[in-house]
């Protein structure tokens, strides 16, 4: 393998396995080994990913763990705690879902969800299964039978009750639930919220990396909290919530992989004989693809999210900005976004250590390439991109987001994210999502 560092395949796959056994909890894989000692929603769908790269069946559980979680409503919470009480902050009490009537008993989780890329990782599973035959093709194939049901109830959750208008866009009560914590897209919103009073708090997440900057600072954190105090005020009820949460946007990159997933899951169903189920999906997939091309700014292409609460459009330069990438849709559009990525403010930025795209554009002003969504490289985000490129046929952008991120992994740190520049690795190491991607990277090669 043609590396910076001379690092073979072999090598690099034995690491990223081994950065997946080390959080590995028995029935769940830990986000990384000390900054986020639980279970996460979309990282776990990535990790299943991997995980079927090497063991079909423990990617199986991953899901599994997951869906135990699942709200009675169909929502999948953002995290499922594990047995670590103490190294993670906001934990299980602070989220204060213990009077949640649509938690399952005994399960501890947080109240509000992240991206459906689920159905994706299902089909990674399915597909593993049939490469491999035998045990692991029959036990895909019975998991997705048994799981079916519960994949489809979350899309619909997602579809009735965070777009109940049908505008193809999913609407978001938190900046945690579009993953991108503090990306520039959501100044302006959380600009907008004044937090009352917050109970004091002690941070755990600034312990776990070498410089607080790379993480985002208190004064978003309590803003962040006060949004968990307001939905915890109404036990999470879904109606509720719309009623008394001050962050009301909506998350055109979410709605994207809503659109990716469903069109996946209605694959999905299609295989199992659920013809008016794979109709609903399809309708689904139609819709949020829509959605997502509606948002175009006229002056950048790029999509834009949109905040309820004031009626604006958030125009931003981040990655988010290629949804229609992920969604899928009018070819002359993507072909106008991949030459965009591609380009001098993207992927060709003049300096860059490897041809990624950053997290926002090095071209703007709200560029800080150390610090967590506001400039760095997030491996797992590029093998979501590389994936869709290969759905639309597209190898020219897939094989250089493959290249690159595999001599970007090939430094072994599996870092949660990375400097643009520099190729440091930043947030936590051996974050199980990034360990994940190179798995998928290799994919066969190996
Ligand atoms: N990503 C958040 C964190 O950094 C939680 O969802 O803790």
């Amino acid at each position: 393998m043609n590396t910076a560092t001379n690092v073979g395949i072999e090598e690099l796959r034995q690491s990223a396995i081994d950065v997946l056994k080390l959080n590995d909890l028995g029935t769940m894989t830990s986000a990384a080994p000390n900054l986020y000692p639980h279970m996460w929603s979309w990282d776990a769908a990535f990790v299943a990913i991997g995980l079927a790269r090497v063991n079909v069946p423990r990617a199986i559980t991953e899901l599994r763990t997951l869906l135990a979680a699942q709200w009675s409503t169909g929502m999948i919470p953002h995290i499922v705690f594990s047995e670590d009480s103490a190294g993670y902050f906001p934990g299980f009490d602070r989220w204060d879902t213990a009077s949640a009537a649509a938690r399952p008993a005994g399960v501890k989780s947080s109240g509000i969800c992240q991206p459906p890329v689920h159905a994706i990782a299902v089909r990674h599973i399915v597909d593993r299964g049939r490469e491999n035959g035998g045990a692991d093709q029959e036990a895909a194939e019975a998991f997705l039978r048994e799981t079916f049901d519960a994949w489809l109830a979350w899309h619909r959750w997602l579809a009735e009750v965070r777009d109940p208008e049908g505008v193809g866009l999913i609407e978001i009560h938190h900046g945690w639930e579009s993953g991108f914590d503090n990306s520039p897209r959501w100044d302006g919103p959380y600009a907008r919220v004044q937090p009352g009073p917050v109970p004091a708090f002690t941070r755990r997440d600034t312990l776990h990396v070498a410089d607080v900057s790379e993480r985002p600072d208190d004064a978003e954190y309590t803003k962040y909290l006060w949004l968990v105090q307001q939905m915890a005020s109404v036990n999470y009820d879904d109606k509720a919530v719309q009623g008394v949460v001050d962050f009301r946007v909506r998350d055109v990159f979410f709605s994207a992989i809503m659109a990716a997933s469903s069109d996946v899951l209605a694959g999905l169903a299609d295989e199992i004989g659920r013809t008016s189920d794979a109709e609903e999906l399809r309708g689904f997939a139609r819709r949020f693809r829509a959605g997502v091309a509606s948002t175009l700014d006229p002056a950048t292409g790029l999509a834009r999210d949109y905040d309820v609460l004031v009626d604006e459009w958030i125009s931003t330069d981040t990655v988010s900005g290629f949804a229609p990438l992920v969604s899928g849709g009018d070819r002359a559009v993507l072909a106008v976004q991949r030459n965009t990525l591609l380009g001098p403010d993207w992927m060709s930025y003049p300096g860059l250590r490897f041809p990624l795209p950053p997290s926002t554009s090095p071209s703007s002003p709200a560029f800080r390439p150390r610090t967590y969504w506001r400039g760095p490289v997030w491996p797992f985000l590029n093998l979501l991109l590389g994936w869709a490129s290969q759905r639309d046929g597209q190898s020219e952008i897939y094989e250089t987001l493959k290249t690159a991120s595999l001599r970007q992994l090939a430094d072994l740190k599996f870092g949660e994210y990375y400097e643009p520049f520099t190729g440091e690795p930043l947030g936590s190491l051996n974050q199980a999502w990034t360990a994940a991607a190179a798995l998928e990277w290799i994919g066969a090669d190996a």
